[in-house]
């Protein structure tokens, strides 16, 4: 037997929570930066809360040079270091106590901490980052003033930034300069933030409500001062926005946002000092598609928004995260709703949750919103916790409604500002504002994981003129969650008639306490409930759970020609959206059963009596339209499939796409010329602009789909013609499916247009890293070593090893190199960025769905990332969860 080497794993418990015993009134730093030899001078003022001995303070690798309590050097027998942190023996009611230790930043390549992206200095302390600077209490229910002094070298450092307002400045010696910054508000470690270096600036303004002015600056890399007009005005729309609809305004003179290149993620809402991953600031038309416009004015809303969620009210620990981050996204998603299309929002925010949520709940990794225990903290900034977080705090606004969740909100604030709360604490300040509404049920939510399942059985009655709607609901084990009790499930419902009109609701009879919570929205509670609706006057489809009003998996015995008959006629968008992709996801289906039998493949002329309907629906948004009109995703078609069929839900996809790019080639070129005509020069990223894009490149999609030297030619003259870049894009990405000359033309002119530019090398990157074409894996090794390649930085490892994790084909490989690759990938990252890796050895969740002899390959895999030396314990959990 092989000796386990992997450290015994040390969970974090929920239920182990103690309010700390200690409080850091206020807290003195003193930085002076330097590449390898960062010196940090700490100086603490430590009150106790509680008869205690000791104090323990975290610090992740650090050394003392110096520890001193009141002016006293301590002598080694009175404290101790480990890697976890410092003991203090033996401790006063209150003192100063002064620590010094030593950085090197440029050797730090978790990018957690304080480190280095090129040549500015820049820190990432959400969650546990802060104790990589100092010996402090870093945890989120401990709040202290801050004030910081940044010393460093006048010349290359010129800009030295850090929370709060610049309050001392000067010069010193030796070339040196320093700023002295003030954050009046407590906060915890995890907004602390700092940045130095030789900084381009772009200076706006903004005047609240109250007519107070704030000074609004967005640094970035000299030379890309031009590309953050964009990232500016949605700033200023963020900060109007949330004034208008939630009343609240920000609180600082000053808002800062620093874009850096190497970056764990998209961005973080340090107190007054945001800091940002230059891909979530930096677009203009040429360089940015309108995703990624649409992306950036979400983000920097987003972070915006923690000011009041996140920051104001922050979380008592981090088993709370769904308190900042839940709330927060739902606030970033009703912004861009208002914003713009309310129905494509709503539709994209589901396929996300979809696409990476639902596989999470079916997974190894499945958890509620609000985690019991942990073993590394960063695994938990999971789609569940954000974007299912977002669907529960949805579900109280639709059972509130709007007046009630902002009343709910106003009490929030009043209960909780300045203090570090509990997801409890924010549904009990819901129903405090709202008459104290029994939401006990509803907490269900936060502490049962797994997607709940409904069943829904209904009956007419032609006589009676009546419909009765039976709910059954479910929710399928989730690991330590065999059981579960009924969830408080909000459903949106609608009856369509078969003229195609809404039927109104009329209840005659409810097994539910409170049916109605309003207009078209019924209530579920218990584990089976029956709603009787009269006055049905012939039989009508149902339209449930419209809005996506609940996070669940509704399962509807509808024929084709019901769901054909919602995609004609819903007067809910989000269900038409729905119906088109229930109905793709069955043929698709149909094929996969047939060709197994070995029949020929005929698909219902229903399917293609409704998809030609869409194609000339003339009541739709071009963006919901095009949404409509696309296949749902190997992704989307993986689920319900056990095992899951890699290669043949690849192809089926493949053959339908193509089966409907001949059959209304027609109308595609039709659709094509229209849409491609009205292309402004005034590029714009309003609705319309960016719909007219997406259909004409949905259309542009299936066309290439035909693979003809015709359809080359066209994708080959779209991306050639281009004067932007989402169309640019596009036609690229398909063209890299395509064995065609123009395929490596195409290449080599984006490459040499764009060499210089990284965020646009990192979408060169990834087309070719998600190409069909069986030379993908052999050129995803060779673009590894090309110049414009660094895998120390996220961004650009993400853009093509991240996504060629999901290039399912070439993963599953039958020789079973794709996991090979991936392991090396994941043992290699782990050493240098485990919160990197370990986002990496998620590719490797669907390994109980697999097909026999490709799961005995990654189970080998698998078992060879766990057995490498000196793993991160952020590795080791998911990978050990996916093994057991
Ligand atoms: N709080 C950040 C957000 O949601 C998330 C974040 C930024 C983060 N950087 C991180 C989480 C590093 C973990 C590690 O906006
Ligand atoms: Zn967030």
């Amino acid at each position: 037997m092989l000796a386990d080497p992997s450290p015994p794993p040390k969970f974090t418990h929920l239920k182990d929570y103690r309010p700390p015993s200690f409080e850091i009134e206020e807290v003195y730093l003193t930085i002076e930066l330097h590449n390898t030899r960062t010196k940090v001078l700490t100086r603490l003022s430590i009150r106790k809360l509680e008869e205690v001995e000791d104090v323990f303070l975290h610090g992740r690798e650090l050394v003392p040079r110096e520890v001193k309590i009141n002016g006293r050097t301590l002598d080694s027998s009175e404290f101790q270091v480990d890697t976890e942190g410092l003991t203090i023996y033996g401790i006063p009611d209150r003192m100063v106590l002064e620590t010094e230790c030593l950085l090197n930043p440029e050797a730090n390549e978790r990018l957690e901490g304080l480190y280095k992206s090129g040549d500015i200095f820049c820190t990432q302390c959400e969650p546990e980052g802060f104790r990589g600077i100092s010996f402090f209490l870093d945890r989120p229910d401990a709040m202290s003033i801050f004030k910081t002094k940044i010393i460093a070298d006048k010349k290359r450092y010129p800009i030295l930034l850090s929370n709060g307002n610049p309050i001392a400045s000067g010069e010193l010696e030796g070339g040196k300069h320093f700023v002295l910054w003030e954050d009046p508000f407590k906060k915890p470690s995890y907004l602390f933030a700092l940045v130095a270096g030789d900084l381009g600036l772009v200076q706006s303004e903004f005047t609240t409500k109250s007519r107070r002015k704030i000074d609004l600056r967005i640094y970035v890399e000299k030379g890309n001062e031009h590309l953050c007009t964009h990232a500016m005005n949605s700033l200023k729309k963020a900060m109007k926005w949330e004034e208008n609809r939630f009343s609240l305004e920000y609180d600082l003179d000053i808002y800062m946002i620093v874009a850096v290149d190497s970056f764990n993620t998209g961005a973080m809402e340090n107190k007054g000092l945001n800091i940002f991953n230059s891909s979530c600031i930096l677009a203009d038309s040429q360089t940015a598609t309108d995703r990624d416009f649409l992306k950036i004015e979400a983000i920097v809303a987003h972070e915006y928004f923690h000011n009041w969620t996140g920051n104001r009210v922050t979380c008592r620990d981090w088993f709370q995260l769904t308190l900042k981050e839940g709330l927060t996204v739902f606030r970033d998603q009703e912004f861009s709703s208002d914003l713009h299309s309310r129905a494509v929002e709503r539709i994209e925010n589901v396929l996300t949750l979809r696409e990476y949520q639902f596989p999470e709940d079916q997974g190894p990794m499945a958890h509620p919103i609000k985690p019991s225990r942990y073993l590394e903290v960063n695994n938990f900034y999971t789609s569940t916790v954000y974007e299912k977080g977002a669907e529960v705090v949805r579900m109280i606004h639709t059972i509130l409604g709007e007046k009630g969740f902002q009343r709910g909100m106003v009490k929030y604030f009043e209960l909780y500002d300045g203090m570090g709360v509990t997801t409890d604490d924010f549904v009990d300040a819901m129903s405090r504002g709202n008459d104290l509404l029994n939401l006990d049920q509803f907490k269900r939510w936060y502490f049962q994981g797994g997607t709940p399942q409904v069943n829904v059985h209904t009956t007419y009655d032609e006589k009676n003129a009546t419909l009765s709607l039976s709910l059954e609901q479910s929710c399928p084990p989730t690991p330590g969650q065999d059981h579960k009790l009924p969830f408080h499930i909000p459903l949106g419902l609608g009856l369509i008639g078969a003229d195609g009109s809404e039927i109104p609701l009329k209840l005659i009879k409810s097994t539910a306490r409170q049916p109605f919570l309003r207009e078209g929205v019924i209530n579920m509670q218990g584990e089976k409930e029956t709603f009787v609706f009269g006055g049905v006057t012939s039989r009508p489809v149902v339209s449930l759970n419209r809005h996506f009003t609940a996070p669940i998996m509704v399962h509807l015995p509808m024929s084709t020609e019901d769901w054909v008959h919602l995609l004609a006629h819903d007067t809910d968008e989000f269900n038409r959206y729905e119906a088109s992709q229930v109905l793709g996801k069955r043929i698709v289906n149909h094929l996969l059963e047939r060709n197994h039998r070995g029949e020929e493949m005929a698909v219902e002329e229903a399917y293609f009596r409704a998809y030609e309907m869409l194609l000339k629906a003339e009541n739709l948004e071009d963006s919901a339209k095009a949404l409509c009109l696309s296949l749902p995703s190997e992704r989307a078609l993986h689920q319900g499939h056990n095992p899951i069929a890699i290669e043949d839900i690849f192809l089926m996809r493949k053959f339908l796409k193509r089966m409907l790019a001949e059959r209304f080639k027609g109308i595609w070129e039709k659709i094509y010329e229209e849409t491609n005509s009205v292309e402004s020069k005034d590029y714009g990223v309003d609705v319309r602009d960016v719909g007219k894009r997406a259909l004409k490149n949905c259309a542009l999609s299936y066309l290439s789909e035909l693979g003809t030297e015709e359809s080359d030619t066209l994708t080959y003259n779209h991306f050639k013609n281009a004067t932007n870049m989402t169309d640019s894009l596009t036609a690229l990405g398909l063209l890299c499916h395509r064995e065609t000359p123009y395929r490596e033309i195409a290449l080599r002119e984006f490459f040499n247009r764009w060499k210089n530019q990284t965020l646009v090398m990192q979408k060169w990157l990834s087309v070719q890293a998600a190409s069909n074409l069986p030379r993908t894996f052999d050129d995803v090794l060779a673009l590894k070593k090309s110049d414009i390649y660094d895998e120390t930085i996220p961004n650009l490892f993400r853009a093509l090893v991240g996504r060629f994790s999901s290039n399912y084909i070439h993963i599953h490989h039958e020789s079973g190199r794709g996991y090979v690759f991936l392991a090396d990938e994941i043992i290699q990252m782990d050493k240098m960025n485990p919160l990197i890796a370990s986002h990496l050895a998620c590719a490797f969740r669907d390994f109980n769905r697999l097909p026999g002899i490709k799961k005995e390959m990654m189970e080998q895999e698998l078992r060879r990332i766990l057995a490498s030396k000196g793993l991160s314990k952020n590795t080791f959990e998911i990978v050990d969860k996916i093994l057991h």
